[in-house]
C-alpha cells in the first residue's frame, strides 16, 4: 500500500501507473506507426483511424473531432463518470491509500459494512414473515392478484412487514447497534423514546445495488386508504436514490447482451417485466430520472439505446419528455442523438450516436405492468421491436391532435408545437424530411413551415448566443489562437524553472489575449517551481484541468505542438519565443488598424473627428509597413 499525502498526490501516483497505450487499448484497437499509435476515435462517428496516441507524451489526440487529453481524461470520458469516482476506484486498484478526507474513514467503512449486513438480514426477515406471519395472508392474496408467483417472491426477496411496532427491531437488536439500524433507515425513535420499525403493515420490495447488496426498501400499502401508497427508504451512507436503479442487478447482463435498456416507472413494472422475459428493464426508485442514472446505464449499453416505457397517461408523457431531456443533456457531449431511421431493427449502431431514445407506449393498459399481465411479455417485446424514436413519438402525439382543428389559428398553433421539436434537429436533410411529412399530414405549405422554422432557429440562436460566447474564445481569430498556442507550447517544452523565468521576461504585457490561454499560462507559471521536468509539468497541468474538457483539449494541442521544440538549447528557445512574439504583435497591430478603419468609416460624417482618425490611421499603416 502506498500512502498519498494529498488528493493531488494520489492523482499523480495513479497517473504514473496508467500507461496511455494500455489504457486506450482496452477500448480501441491501436496500430503502431512510427513513434505513435493510431486508432478509430470512440468519441465521434468515424471509420478512419484519426486518433493518435503518443506514448512519449502520454497523450491521445483525435485530428478529426479534436478530443484529446491524458490517460485519466480518456477513462473519465469514455466511462462517462465523475472523475472523483474513477480516482477512488483506481486508487483501490493500484493500492494507493488516499488521505482520510477523501477515503472513507475506517469508522465509516465499518458502519457501511454493518448497515449492508443489517439490510440483508432485514430483507430475509421480511421475506420469512411473508410466508409465516399471522397477518401476511392479505399480502399474499394481494401479490397473487398481481400474478406474483412464489418463485418471483424469492427471486426479488419480496417480503411482509407485519402490523406490529417492533417485529424487525426485536429480531435485529441482538446483532446490530441501534445506531446502525437507525442509519440504515430500518427503525425510528418513537414518541415514547423507544425504537419502532419504520415499515409496518406493508409489502416490502428490497432495493439492491448493481452488485446485489441490499441497500434500501420500497414498501407498498395494502389496506384501503393506507397512505402513502409507497414508503421508501431515505438516502443513507449506503443508499443514494439518484444513483440507484431498481432491477439493475438482475437486468445488467441482459442490458449488455441486448445493448439496450428499458426504463420504467415502478417497482412492479420491473418485476413483472423481468419475470415475463423482458429482462433489460429497470426503474428509478420513486424519483425522477437523474443524470447519475443515465451515466450508470451508459456503462452497460455501448450504443446507449434507451427505451422509455412510462405510464400511458398524460403524466407518463410528461415524464417521457422530462426523462428524455435528462438523457440528452447527460450524453450530449458524446455526439448526435439518433433522430431518423427506417429500419432500426437491423442496425448495428456501434457508438454511432451519443444515444438512441425510443418510446414504448402500447395502447392497452395503464402501465407496462398491466400490459404485460394481460397481454404477456412476448406481446410487449413486439412493441419494443416497433418502438418509435423519441422524435417520432413526440411528433405523432402532436399530429394526433389534428382532428380537433377548426381554424387556421389552431393549425398554426399545432405547427408551432411541431417546430419546437424540429428546431433541435441538427441535420438539415433529416429536418427537411420531417417538414415534408408534417406538411403533407397537416396540409400546410412546406415553405411556410420552413420559414417559420428558420425564424424560430434564429431567435433561438440569438437567445442562447451570450451563453455560447462565454465558453467560446473571446474575439480572437483562429490564426491568432494558433499563434498564441504556439508561443505557449515553447514554454511547455522548457524543463527547468530558471530557463522558464528567462523566457518569461521576454514576454510583453498583454501578448496572450485569449481568455482560456491566459488561464493556461497562469497555471504553468504557478506550477513551474513545483516540478522537475516537462513530463511532470504536463501531468500536473492535466490534473489542474481535470474537470474541464474544453481546456484539456486545448492543453493537448499545446502539448502536441511542443514536440517541435524538444532539444533546442536556451538560445534557440529564446529566439523562437522572440519570433512568436513578433508574429503575434503584427497580428494584433493589423487588427487594431482594422478597428481604426472601421471606426473611421463610422464617424466619417463628423469632419474634425474624421480628420483626426485619418491621421492616426496613416501613422499606424506607416508603422506596420516600416516593420517589414
Ligand atoms: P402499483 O399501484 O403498485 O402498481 O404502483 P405503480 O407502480 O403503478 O405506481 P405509480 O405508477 O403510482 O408509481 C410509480 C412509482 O412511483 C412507484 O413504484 C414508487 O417508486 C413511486 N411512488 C408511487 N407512489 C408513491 C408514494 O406515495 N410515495 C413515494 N415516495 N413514492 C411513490
Ligand atoms: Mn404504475
Amino acid at each position: 500500500m502506498v500512502v498519498a499525502s494529498s488528493f493531488e498526490e494520489a492523482v499523480s501516483l495513479i497517473k504514473d501507473r496508467l500507461d496511455i497505450v494500455d489504457t486506450i487499448s482496452q477500448y480501441v484497437v491501436l496500430k503502431k506507426s512510427g513513434a505513435n499509435y493510431w486508432g478509430i476515435c470512440p468519441f465521434h462517428d468515424d471509420k478512419h483511424p484519426s486518433m493518435s496516441v503518443s506514448p512519449s507524451k502520454g497523450i491521445y489526440k483525435c485530428f478529426s473531432c479534436g478530443a484529446g487529453g491524458d490517460a485519466l481524461n480518456f477513462l473519465v470520458r469514455i466511462q462517462n463518470r465523475e472523475y472523483k469516482e474513477v480516482i477512488l476506484e483506481l486508487a483501490e486498484k493500484f493500492g494507493i491509500e488516499l488521505p482520510k478526507k477523501f477515503a472513507p474513514s475506517s469508522e465509516t467503512k465499518t458502519q457501511r459494512e454493518a448497515m449492508l449486513k443489517a439490510c440483508k438480514k432485514a430483507a430475509q426477515f421480511y421475506n420469512f414473515q411473508l410466508k409465516t406471519a399471522n397477518d401476511s395472508n392479505k399480502a399474499m392474496t394481494y401479490l397473487k392478484g398481481r400474478n406474483i408467483t412464489d418463485e418471483i417472491i424469492d427471486t426479488y426477496t419480496l417480503g411482509w412487514a407485519p402490523n406490529k411496532h417492533d417485529s424487525l427491531y426485536n429480531e435485529l437488536k441482538k446483532d446490530f447497534k441501534d445506531e446502525i439500524l437507525e442509519k440504515a433507515g430500518l427503525i425510528l425513535k418513537s414518541n415514547q423514546g423507544g425504537w419502532i420499525d419504520r415499515f409496518r403493515n406493508r409489502i416490502i420490495i428490497p432495493i439492491q445495488n448493481e452488485n446485489g447488496d441490499y441497500i434500501a426498501f420500497g414498501a407498498r400499502a395494502v389496506d384501503e386508504g393506507q397512505n402513502p401508497k409507497y414508503l421508501n427508504s431515505s438516502d443513507s451512507l449506503i443508499y443514494n436514490k439518484s444513483k440507484t436503479l431498481f432491477g439493475l442487478y438482475t437486468a445488467k447482463e441482459s442490458i449488455k447482451d441486448d445493448d439496450s435498456v428499458i426504463i420504467m416507472e415502478g417497482y412492479f413494472d420491473v418485476i413483472t417485466a423481468q419475470s415475463n422475459g423482458v429482462k433489460n428493464a429497470v426503474a428509478s426508485c420513486g424519483t425522477a430520472l437523474t443524470a447519475e442514472h443515465v451515466k450508470l446505464l451508459s456503462r452497460y449499453t455501448k450504443s446507449r439505446r434507451v427505451y422509455l416505457s412510462f405510464d400511458t397517461d398524460s403524466a407518463g408523457i410528461n415524464a417521457t419528455k422530462r426523462g428524455s431531456q435528462v438523457i440528452k443533456d447527460t450524453l450530449a457531449t458524446l455526439g448526435d442523438i439518433k433522430q431518423f431511421d427506417e429500419s432500426h431493427i437491423s442496425t448495428a449502431l456501434d457508438n454511432k450516436y451519443a444515444c438512441e431514445i425510443r418510446v414504448i407506449s402500447p395502447p392497452q393498459g395503464k402501465d407496462p405492468d398491466e400490459f404485460i399481465r394481460t397481454m404477456g411479455g412476448e406481446a410487449f417485446n413486439e412493441f419494443v421491436k416497433e418502438a418509435p424514436l423519441l422524435i417520432d413519438f413526440l411528433l405523432n402525439n402532436i399530429l394526433s391532435e389534428r382532428h380537433d382543428i377548426k381554424t387556421p389559428q389552431e393549425k398554426s398553433e399545432l405547427v408551432s408545437k411541431v417546430i419546437e421539436i424540429l428546431k433541435d434537429v441538427n441535420n438539415k436533410i433529416i429536418q427537411t424530411e420531417y417538414v415534408k411529412m408534417v406538411s403533407s399530414v397537416l396540409d400546410v405549405n412546406e415553405n411556410a413551415i420552413l420559414k417559420e422554422l428558420k425564424r424560430t432557429e434564429n431567435a433561438y440562436d440569438n437567445h442562447i448566443s451570450p451563453k455560447v460566447q462565454k465558453f467560446s474564445v473571446t474575439n480572437s481569430s483562429q490564426f491568432e489562437i494558433k499563434a498564441q498556442k504556439n508561443l505557449l507550447s515553447v514554454f511547455l517544452s522548457v524543463g527547468g524553472s530558471q530557463n522558464y523565468q528567462k523566457l518569461n521576461e521576454l514576454l510583453p504585457e498583454n501578448i496572450i489575449r485569449d481568455e482560456t490561454l491566459i488561464i493556461v499560462k497562469n497555471t504553468i507559471d504557478k506550477l513551474i517551481d513545483t516540478v522537475n521536468n516537462v513530463r511532470e509539468l504536463t501531468k500536473n497541468l492535466y490534473t489542474e484541468f481535470i474537470e474541464d474538457d474544453n481546456i484539456t483539449q486545448i492543453l493537448t494541442d499545446i502539448v502536441d505542438m511542443s514536440e517541435a521544440f524538444n532539444g533546442l538549447d536556451a538560445e534557440e528557445l529564446e529566439q523562437t519565443v522572440r519570433e512568436n512574439i513578433f508574429r503575434l504583435d503584427r497580428c494584433y497591430s493589423e487588427q487594431d488598424t482594422e478597428k481604426l478603419r472601421k471606426h473611421y468609416r463610422e464617424v466619417n460624417n463628423d469632419d474634425t473627428e474624421a480628420l483626426k482618425l485619418q491621421m492616426q490611421l496613416r501613422d499606424k499603416i506607416k508603422l506596420n509597413t516600416g516593420d517589414k
